[in-house]
């Protein structure tokens, strides 16, 4: 899709469709009112006749409309004025992308990012505009054999904004929103991979594919290499894959060299069967979502590459498959992580922290300024908090409060957990320095005690993201979430936002 920004009255664009904005009840906004004294009336008069009423979710499509060079008019209700808020904001945008797809256009002029949103600059609409256009025209049809071909798909978007002045600062808010929503698709895409083609070697792949077309730095590390580092708890997960496991780090360095880098790890378990603590059947095809946090920080890379943002970022994705099998781990063994810490393994289905508590330690090695952890981790997340908002822990208060204000701000929402000494006591083992499970108490929480005891070094957060990395049900599917959320922190750590 391409886009653009004009500054200019929606009468007088030459294109197949405009689309302009009706409140609640039959309040015409000031780009609809323009179009309307183009026309003599006719918008009032369609309003007056009742075929619009400006409730949210509605639109209409009209033709031949007097005084205008396009080939249509889409009108779009949005509710009522005093609530236009970010969510009915970014539903607009949804419901205006779906009904120009349902139309024969395949460019469109839209005015609708002129309109307040209560605390939000033009450049936050702007960005939220299109990478909420961007996003909703995903689909993932690789493996239809037929696949559902549009008659003219949507190719063209122009945005209006009304002074000249503002045309530099809608401009770069645009070009953050498109990098955004390509992030979350190849989140998404990653996710939605079958799991029989999205291994760990499959997402060292794409990593290194993104290396070239970014020109980052790479390096995937292999069974033996880790197993040099002391990686036992990692590789521990791997034992009964016979896909082999990887260790992926991309670098990204926008900023001064020298400058500490922002590390983002995400948990790459490719399909997570349980191992010898075997899934129930029931849904278990969702378990190849388990790569979710590596996508979610790939994505956040290809966002952060494409801004050519002015930070140094590094990217760890320990990758592996979770399978039972002859010399899988068994419930009871002890291994020693690259920290030196021994762990009792007292269920193999708890296994993204393991290896994750090897990526964190391995982490050190970068000297980092902050580090964020990302995965699918609990069960518990989701019943706790559900598909709206994702767990956040954080070793420290202004960094939990810097990450929950960038999920506002991209309505990409997370929920300060505790991390309390209290819930530590959970993870006592007879045998080890620790188990590697907290019993059914607060488990989203011990999971995260768990991986506190590896990052004592740095400045930490950890992101659950089990409820809202994707969809089950009737639009099953990946969402690429965080890439929004971490996007917007980095906006920030960059200086592009404040
Ligand atoms: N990948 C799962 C977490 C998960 C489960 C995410 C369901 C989304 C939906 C993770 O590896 C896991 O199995 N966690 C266990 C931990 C338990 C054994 C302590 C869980 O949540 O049941
Ligand atoms: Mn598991
Ligand atoms: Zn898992």
């Amino acid at each position: 899709m391409e886009f653009s920004i004009k500054s200019g009255s929606p009468e007088k664009q030459r294109t197949g469709c405009v689309v302009v904005g009706v409140f609640e009840s039959k309040k015409l906004t000031l780009p609809a009112e323009l179009l309307d004294k183009a026309a003599h009336g006719f918008i009032a008069d369609i309003l007056r006749r009742g075929d619009m009423e400006g409730k949210a979710g509605t639109t209409v499509v009209l033709h031949n409309v007097p005084g205008t060079l396009c080939d249509r008019v889409l009108l779009v209700g949005l509710g009522k004025e005093k609530e236009f808020r970010e969510k009915e904001f970014g539903n607009t945008l949804r419901t205006v992308i779906k009904a120009l797809n349902d139309t024969g256009t395949s460019d469109a002029a839209i005015f609708l990012t002129e309109l307040p949103v209560k605390k939000r600059d033009l450049a936050w609409r702007m960005r939220q505009a299109a990478m909420i256009a961007l996003d909703s025209t995903y689909r993932f049809e690789d493996y239809k054999s037929k696949k559902n071909e549009q008659r003219r798909p949507l190719r063209k978007l122009m945005f209006g904004v009304e002074r000249r002045n503002e045309l530099a600062v809608a401009e770069e808010a645009m070009k953050q929103g498109i990098a955004i929503a390509e992030g979350m698709a190849m989140a998404r895409d990653l996710g939605n991979t079958p799991p029989n083609v999205c291994h760990p070697t499959y997402l060292a792949e794409q990593a290194e594919a993104l290396t070239k077309e970014f020109n980052l730095g790479c390096e995937v590390l292999d069974r033996a290499e880790m197993e040099k580092l002391g990686m036992h708890s990692l590789l521990a997960v791997a034992r009964g894959a016979h896909q082999p496991p990887k260790l992926i780090v991309l670098t990204y360095q926008g900023g001064k060299a020298g400058e500490k880098p922002i590390v983002l790890v995400g948990k790459g378990v490719t399909f997570d069967t349980g191992g010898i603590s075997l899934k129930p059947a029931a849904d278990m095809d969702e378990m190849k979502y388990d790569m979710c946090g590596a996508a979610g920080v790939l994505g956040t890379m290809k966002a952060v590459a494409q801004m050519a943002l002015p930070i140094n970022l590094t990217v760890i994705v320990p990758a592996t498959e979770n399978m039972p099998g002859g010399n899988a781990t068994r419930p009871g063994d002890i291994v020693t992580s690259m920290s030196g810490q021994t762990i009792e393994i007292l269920n193999t289905d708890a296994e993204g922290r393991l290896i994750l508590c090897d990526a964190l330690t391995y982490a050190e090695r970068f000297e980092p300024d902050t580090v964020i952890d990302v995965a699918t981790l609990t069960g518990a997340c989701v019943v706790a908090l559900g598909g709206v908002a994702s767990g956040l822990f954080a070793n420290k208060d202004s960094l939990a409060r810097d990450l929950l204000e960038a999920g506002e701000d991209a309505h990409d929402r997370a929920w300060h957990m505790p991390l309390w000494d209290d819930y530590q006591e959970q993870l006592k083992s007879p045998f080890a320095d620790m188990g590697n499970v907290g019993g059914r108490m607060g488990g989203a929480i011990t999971a995260a005690c768990f991986l506190s005891r590896f990052t004592k070094k740095y400045d930490w957060a950890h992101l659950d993201i089990a409820g809202t990395a994707w969809k089950s049900g009737s639009d099953k599917g990946a969402t690429g979430r965080p890439v929004p959320l971490l996007a917007n922190y980095l906006l920030r750590r960059a200086g592009k936002i404040d």
